[in-house]
Parts: C-alpha cells; sequence; structure tokens
C-alpha cells in the first residue's frame, strides 16, 4: 500500500490518506501545517478554525496519525509560527492595505476576545501549547529549535520587538532513533539555533528553504529511507529528499499546488549531471517519474 505514495506528489487531504500508510513505515517526517489564521491557501483543512484552542485540537489529531506511521527510530519535525490575537486573519482590514486574507476573513467568523487567552495582542503561543499536546500523546521531545531569519517578512509593531524566529520542534517515538552528530556538525547544524534566511519562491507564499530542510533530512536519515510530508506546498521536503537519495511521500490538498510541486521535482530529476553530482546522484530506483519525464523530453 506505501508504494501507491512512493515518490509521487499526491492530491488529497493527508488526514484521510494517511489510513493507508502502514504503523511504523516512515522513517522521517517533515512539515509545516497552515498556520493559525495566516494565510488563505484555497481547500485546507485545518488553519481557518474560529478559536486558536481548535486550532491546536485539529493539529493534535494529524500528529497522533504521524505517531503511528513513523518509525520506531525515526523523527518528526514540526515547523509552526506563532500568532498575535487580533492580527493578521484577525484584523479584517479593508481598503487599500487590505491582503488576499483579509477579504476572505471579512466572511469568516473568529472567536471573540475573553479578556484572558483571547485578548487583543495577545502572542497566543501556539507552538508550545501544541508541543504540549504532543507530549500528553507520548511524543519525546528532543530539541525545540530556533529557526533565525536575517531576512523574515516584517512584522512591525510600535509597542513590541520584532520577530524573527519559528520553531521547528524535533520529536522522537522512542528514546533510540537514528541521528548522525557527526553529519550535524559538518553541516552546522548542531546547536539548536539555527540561522537561515527563507528562501521566498514565488509560487507558494510559505515555502521552506531549500537549505534548511537538506540538512534536517541527511541528519536524521539514511539513504533510501522514506521521507514524508503531509502539507507538501510547493514540494520542498520532496526536492530536497530526492537530492540527498531518499525517497518521498507528499500530500497535498491544493490541486494548484500539486502541480507546481510536480514541476519542481521533475526538474530535480532533470538537472544537469554536474549539478546532480554536486548534490548526490540520484538513484535509479527513484526514477518513478519516469513516463512524464519521457513525454516532458519529447515535448521539449
Ligand atoms: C505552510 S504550507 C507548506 C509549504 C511547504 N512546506 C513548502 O515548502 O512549499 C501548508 C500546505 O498545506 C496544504 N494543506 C492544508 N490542509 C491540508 C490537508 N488536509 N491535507 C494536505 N494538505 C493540506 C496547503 O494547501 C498548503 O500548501
Amino acid at each position: 500500500m506505501l508504494e501507491t505514495f512512493l515518490n509521487k506528489v499526491t492530491l488529497g487531504d493527508s488526514q484521510k490518506l494517511m489510513n493507508e500508510i502502514p504503523n511504523d513505515s516512515i522513517n522521517l517526517i517533515i512539515t509545516s501545517p497552515p498556520y493559525f489564521l495566516c494565510r488563505l491557501y484555497g481547500n485546507e483543512t485545518i488553519g481557518r478554525e474560529e478559536n486558536p484552542l481548535d486550532y491546536i485540537q485539529n493539529l493534535l489529531s494529524f500528529t497522533k496519525e504521524f505517531k503511528r506511521i513513523l518509525h520506531k527510530e525515526g523523527s518528526f519535525y514540526l515547523n509552526i509560527g506563532d500568532v498575535y490575537f487580533g492580527t493578521k486573519g484577525f484584523s479584517r482590514n479593508k481598503g487599500k492595505y487590505s491582503r488576499k486574507t483579509d477579504v476572505h476573513y471579512l466572511e469568516h467568523k473568529i472567536a471573540k476576545p475573553d479578556g484572558k487567552y483571547l485578548q487583543y495582542k495577545q502572542l497566543l503561543m501556539i507552538p508550545e501549547r501544541v508541543a504540549i499536546g504532543m507530549q500528553e500523546q507520548g511524543w519525546i521531545l528532543r530539541n525545540k529549535i530556533i529557526w533565525e531569519k536575517p531576512n523574515p517578512v516584517p512584522s512591525y509593531s510600535k509597542d513590541r520587538r520584532y520577530p524573527v524566529y519559528e520553531h521547528i520542534f524535533h520529536f522522537v517515538k522512542s528514546r533510540k532513533y537514528y541521528f548522525d552528530l557527526q553529519k550535524a556538525k559538518e553541516l552546522n547544524h548542531h546547536r539548536d539555533i539555527i540561522r537561515n534566511g527563507i528562501e521566498p519562491f514565488k509560487e507558494h507564499q510559505a515555502s521552506f528553504p531549500l537549505s534548511l530542510i537538506k540538512p534536517l533530512i541527511s541528519i536524521t536519515s539514511k539513504e533510501g529511507d522514506i521521507v514524508f510530508d503531509p502539507f507538501l506546498g510547493s514540494g520542498t521536503t520532496a526536492v530536497a529528499s530526492i537530492l540527498q537519495n531518499r525517497k518521498f511521500i507528499g500530500f497535498e490538498i491544493s490541486p494548484d499546488f500539486c502541480k507546481i510541486a510536480e514541476q519542481r521535482i521533475l526538474e530535480t530529476f532533470l538537472l544537469p549531471e554536474s549539478v546532480k553530482k554536486a548534490y548526490n546522484p540520484i538513484r535509479e530506483e527513484i526514477f518513478m517519474f519516469n513516463e512524464k519525464l519521457n513525454q516532458y523530453k519529447k515535448n521539449a
């Protein structure tokens, strides 16, 4: 059953698709779910709840399944950002300051302030609350990595400091798991603060920087392992996996993003030999895109 998904982008709701994945079969999960009321993607099943606490519960229903399918020596990296109550989707800007998301949220019901947790200007501590929920599910938190961005998307305010980092939680499900500390040192990924610029990608509003994801893969998985991203977006995790001789599984609910991801994956397969060598040669067994590849060549 796993074979159906291997080295492919699969369109659909990852919560449903995951039912088809056997227990303990995935070596590494790397993902970034839609953040709470931040961006409008279109078909997402998470990130548009009325109340942040519902968002957290929704996300925890995904992490429960991740734990089931993760190999006992595997790892899970969760990249998740925070939000202030009363900003982004809450702001409902009109006129020239409005953004695409605001137009949507003009129609969207949101929780009313309660004078306690839900207060305007409150930093909601969503990443920490999710991580605590995951500990309750039995996950073991190994690192709370601070991803510091030298070039963050500006979020200025007159009465607070500028946010310049996001969390990447490294979770495992058992005490013995694969981790190459030597490799981490070589790649300067052995400390829990990682400085890495964002790499804006015009086709997706919130893509991972490839330079951030590649080291995570080489430190916590082996060649030939299966890397899974349940919120694949533009396909960065898949590209990083191919470049390092790992297999990948990618689920994405938006047909447009699926196409973008497939195109990027195809381009990775088509990289000139010299570039591929610099990255690591791609192994024969992951050439599952052969048909498309031939088609592409014919049309080129
Ligand atoms: C933050 S983006 C991920 C970006 C990705 N890391 C990249 O490098 O491009 C989250 C993605 O999750 C997708 N998504 C939302 N709900 C989903 C679901 N239930 N199943 C699969 N994908 C979903 C959205 O369409 C969006 O592309």
